[in-house]
């Protein structure tokens, strides 16, 4: 019915003149200037009405001028049609840059389609993301925008927010942690002085008693939303100034707006009324919704009230969010039923429909509570888990009460809503309530399984939920093996009780194969094979049975599945290709297929794997992707994992205040849940740096912890959890023989149940390190020598020139001084082609015992050129020209060389570089500047 162009007179965005904040007008000025500086951010924080949209829309328009590229959203607080209205916002003017913004896509494919949007615009132009609001920035773009910013450094993009102070969260793209150091600014806004109040107010009134100034300076704390309201309230003159008990003003904004609304004409309330109920609407809309009334014109007389406002893209909303929340707030409950029942029969959008209708009404109605549930669901498949938990809400307290099942259907997800919304403690409470109310039986098994679930940080409660969901589960067989396959992993895995967890899911295979479902026998079968191959009685073919059946099913959506199950316990027997070629695969099938929930776990034991091999970067480089993709998931479970190889990773490359810190973490959450395996690999990561840093002792205690640790919760596979080995190696080399001897003995006895290679040559390397320890060199050399072997057969590099290290001490105590030296320059050649920066010292340690002077053999960059050209053959005059140099200071260089290194001749030196024996530091000479010896110069 309504074509009419839109008449001017609405009252726009007119940008007011800004009244002081000089300082921050500098700093936003600089921010502005500073455009193609990287990824950064400015948040302009403050109270409601304090001027931050003021500013902040001088800085768009600033920006604008620059040149930037300018994607704005200004989010409201009740943001509901879309549950990616932030998203969709930003990049109306580029939807076809981000091509899954309406799709029901996964977070993380999201996020990255941001990421390639932002850096596509950024080529041509330095990219300003402008958020008014940020805390009612929606969840999933803010995971989105998150994710692009966890990756952004170099690229020009800026984000300028701002956000309500103390609002919770403050700032939901966490940007102060995300950004690279010094990139993240803040400005808090204060109160305006009194002149530069009077210039606000100047708006309002003309004329202004200095009393009255003072009085609204008072009241209003220096706000300047405040001080507009209360001077509005006066009438446009300055009214009560001379009345004898002063001005009575409203004494907070809510009262002043309140006050205000009520001297607004009649014919404008509705119009306002249903503009507070839809949070953000249009023009169109607003016509529609109020086919009687002349909605142009009544917008036109709202904007000259100051409280409307009608952008370029006729957009209609509050000229400050508080005045429509006010509006909001005075309506009768009944009022404002009838309004959202009536904008529940306009509604086209389905989530828009059903908020409108949970908003109409509070008598349970089944069919209303479905349409809420449904739409939690999609919010919760977008990824807006919030708004999930909301409509979800909505859904339960609309349930009829006589409807048991459909009550607890709803709780239930409104459970898991919350819990993903990162609202943990509500949905406890809710859990709580809602088992306790439910009455014995498979219900509350459901019930009792989704609380464990919640009680993620303390896993003894979490079982005794599982327990009681067990006794609840009663002849309900399906039920009950699903809760013991999951009390199974619960009490094995995560809180070390092999025993207990290998009965539970003996029964839940059992359970499992009688049911005949495939996807739990997968799970049932996988678990118990992984747990009695930790408690060091290996069982291939259950692990095969559920390979096969992940063959037939596919991977499970809920964990890595039975394949990286298979690479771990290939890792653990020592076949390094054949975990290699598992885990690669399983990395390749889960980036492929987007499942980056996946990933992280995969890229875990791929780390182990190339970490074992001695490809120690490689392993910090995909633990590195892990953690990333670990904080991209939100899993601070999997991140807590990885703490432990990312220790061991930072702790063969010798950075050892790193791998203390984070094998901390990894300690500190074990601890903290009651995770005992995590303990008991923390503390084995802690012991390895010890012994790679030569404190044996706090490597004993370490490594003595751990392996008692295991010994308790019935661990006895040498492989899966390595201390046994390196217990022994610290207690032997620290004295402590008896403790060695003993270790010795239960390593014998574990490695032969293994079945593992690795095991095998652990256990000849732990005789030769106690046989070291006893003085029978002969023997320790015999048994170093074939672990070493054996190790180096198997691909496993470190272990085997730990083994060599040892073996070089043992000649060294033989008094086989040049065999020792050699042994220990190969091991320390060894570690240092590998990055293994401590255990190079401690190589380099000992052979500078064996052959004093042969590992100082460090040379400076300048000796280590004139080295390089002699091994190639040089002459002493081709040296110098080469290098720029007199004959003479060649000579001089050669002799120091000569007296570093401990040797006499050229020939000498030749044999220690071509042999590895001194590494030459600096750049290496490119071939081609290296004279040839022949050529006789
Ligand atoms: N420095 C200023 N100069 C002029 N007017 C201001 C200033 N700061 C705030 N105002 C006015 O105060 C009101 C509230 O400001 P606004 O920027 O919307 O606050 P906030 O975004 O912090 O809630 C607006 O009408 C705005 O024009
Ligand atoms: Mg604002």
């Amino acid at each position: 019915m309504n074509n009419r162009p839109v008449s001017a007179g609405f009252e726009s965005l007119r940008a007011v003149e800004i009244v002081g904040r000089e300082t921050e007008q500098a700093q936003i000025g600089a921010f502005v200037d500073a455009g193609a500086d990287g990824v950064r951010a400015l948040v302009i924080r403050g109270d409601p009405g304090i001027g931050k949209t003021t500013l902040w829309q001088e800085a768009v328009q600033a920006c604008r001028r620059a040149g930037y590229e300018v994607l704005v959203t200004r989010p409201a607080e009740e943001e509901l049609s879309l549950a990616l209205a932030g998203l969709v916002d930003l990049f109306e003017h580029h939807a076809s840059d981000v091509p899954v913004l309406q799709a029901q896509a996964d977070p993380l494919v999201r996020g990255r389609a941001l990421l390639a949007a932002l850096r596509l615009i950024a080529e041509s132009r330095p990219v300003l993301v402008a958020v008014d609001d940020l805390q009612w920035l929606d969840s999933a773009s803010a995971r989105a925008l998150r994710y692009a910013l966890r990756r952004l450094d170099t690229e020009p993009v800026s984000v300028l927010a701002t956000t309500r102070l103390g609002s919770t969260p403050e700032d939901p793209l966490t940007m102060a942690d995300l950004l690279p150091p010094g990139r993240f600014d803040a400005i808090d806004l204060g109160p305006l002085s009194l002149a530069d109040l009077r210039r606000v107010v100047g708006r309002i009134v003309a004329t202004i008693s200095p009393r009255t100034l003072r009085r609204i300076q008072d009241v209003s704390g220096g706000n300047p939303l405040f001080a507009l309201e209360l001077a509005r309230s006066l009438g446009g003159d300055d009214g009560g100034a001379s009345s004898p008990g002063g001005l009575r003003l409203p004494d907070s904004m809510q009262a002043a707006i309140l006050r205000r609304l009520e001297s607004v004409p009649v014919d404008l309330v509705a119009l306002l009324e249903t503009a507070s109920a839809l949070a953000r609407t249009s023009v169109g809309e607003l016509r529609e919704t109020l086919p009687d009334v002349d909605v142009d014109a009544l917008l036109t007389l709202a904007g000259r009230h100051g409280l409307l406002v009608v952008d370029e893209e006729l957009e209609v909303r509050f000229s400050h969010p508080i005045i429509g929340s006010v509006v909001y707030g005075r309506m009768s409950p009944l009022a404002r039923r009838a309004l959202h029942a009536r904008l529940a029969r306009r509604a086209a959008d389905p989530d828009l429909r059903a908020h409108h209708l949970a908003l109409c009404t509070d008598e349970p109605d089944d069919e209303v509570a479905d349409l809420l549930a449904q739409a939690a669901q999609r919010a919760s498949d977008r990824g807006a888990v919030g708004l999930a938990a909301e409509f979800a809400e909505h859904s339960v307290r609309l349930t009829p009460p006589d409807d048991a099942d459909a009550a607890r259907r709803h709780a239930l997800h409104h459970i898991g809503y919350l819990t993903a919304a990162g609202e943990p403690v509500r949905a406890l409470g809710l859990a709580d309530r809602l088992v306790a109310r439910l009455p014995p039986g498979p219900g509350r098994a459901e019930a009792l399984v989704q609380r464990a679930q919640l009680e993620d940080d303390d896993l003894e409660t979490g079982e005794a939920l599982l327990v009681r969901a067990l006794q609840d589960a009663g002849a309900d067989a399906p039920l009950r093996g699903r809760v013991l396959d999951q009390l199974g992993w619960l009490r094995g895995i995560f809180r070390g009780d092999l025993m207990a967890g290998i009965e539970c899911a003996r029964e839940a295979l059992a359970v499992a194969d009688a049911v005949g479902d495939p996807e739990f026998q997968m799970s049932a079968a996988a678990g118990l094979s992984n747990m009695e191959t930790l408690a060091g009685m290996p069982r291939p073919e259950l692990m095969a049975k559920a390979v096969a059946l992940e063959d037939e099913i596919g991977r499970p959506p809920l964990w890595s599945g039975p394949r990286v199950l298979l690479g771990e316990q290939r890792l653990w027997a020592g076949d390094l290709p054949g975990a290699r070629a598992l885990l690669e695969a399983a990395v390749a099938d889960a980036a492929s297929r987007n499942h980056e929930r996946w990933l992280p776990y995969s890229l875990y034991d791929l780390a182990s794997v190339e970490s074992a091999a001695g490809n120690l970067v490689k392993a910090d480089g995909l633990l590195r992707q892990a953690l990333e993709l670990a904080r991209d998931c939100e899993d601070a479970h999997v991140e807590s994992w990885i703490f432990y190889r990312h220790a061991l990773a930072a702790t063969w490359l010798g950075r050892a205040e790193e791998a203390r810190a984070a094998a901390k973490r990894r300690l500190d959450a074990g601890t903290r849940r009651g995770e005992r395996p995590g303990i008991a690999r923390a503390r084995s990561v802690l012991g390895l740096l010890a012994l790679s840093e030569g404190d044996t002792a706090t490597a004993a205690r370490e490594l003595g912890e751990s392996v008692r640790l295991l010994d308790e919760m019935g661990f006895a596979h040498p492989g899966a959890i390595p201390a046994l080995p390196d217990a022994i190696e610290a207690f032997a080399l620290t004295g402590e023989g008896d403790a060695a001897r003993e270790l010795l003995e239960q390593l014998g006895g574990q490695a032969a149940r293994a079945g593992s290679a690795w095991a095998l040559a652990a256990l000849d390397r732990a005789h030769g390190v106690v046989a070291f320890a006893q003085g029978q060199t002969d023997a320790a050399v015999a048994s170093l020598r074939a672990a070493a072997s054996a190790f180096a057969g198997l691909g496993f590099r470190p272990d085997a020139a730990r083994a060599v290290l040892i073996e070089g001490r043992a000649l060294l105590r033989a008094g086989q001084r040049t065999a020792a030296a050699d042994a220990l320059a190969v091991a320390r050649d060894a570690f240092a082609a590998m990055g293994a920066a401590l255990w190079e010292a401690r190589a380099a340690e000992e052979l500078d015992r064996a052959a004093p002077g042969r590992a100082a053999g460090a040379l400076t960059p300048a000796e280590s050129r004139i080295a390089a050209l002699v091994a190639r053959g040089a002459k002493n005059r081709e040296i110098a020209q080469a290098l720029f140099m007199s004959v003479a200071t060649v000579e001089a260089h050669l002799t120091r060389i000569y007296r570093k290194l401990d040797i006499r001749s050229r020939s000498e030196l030749t044999r220690l570089i071509t042999d590895g024996s001194v590494v030459l530091s600096g750049r290496p000479l490119p071939d081609g500047d290296a004279p040839a010896p022949s050529q006789n110069v």
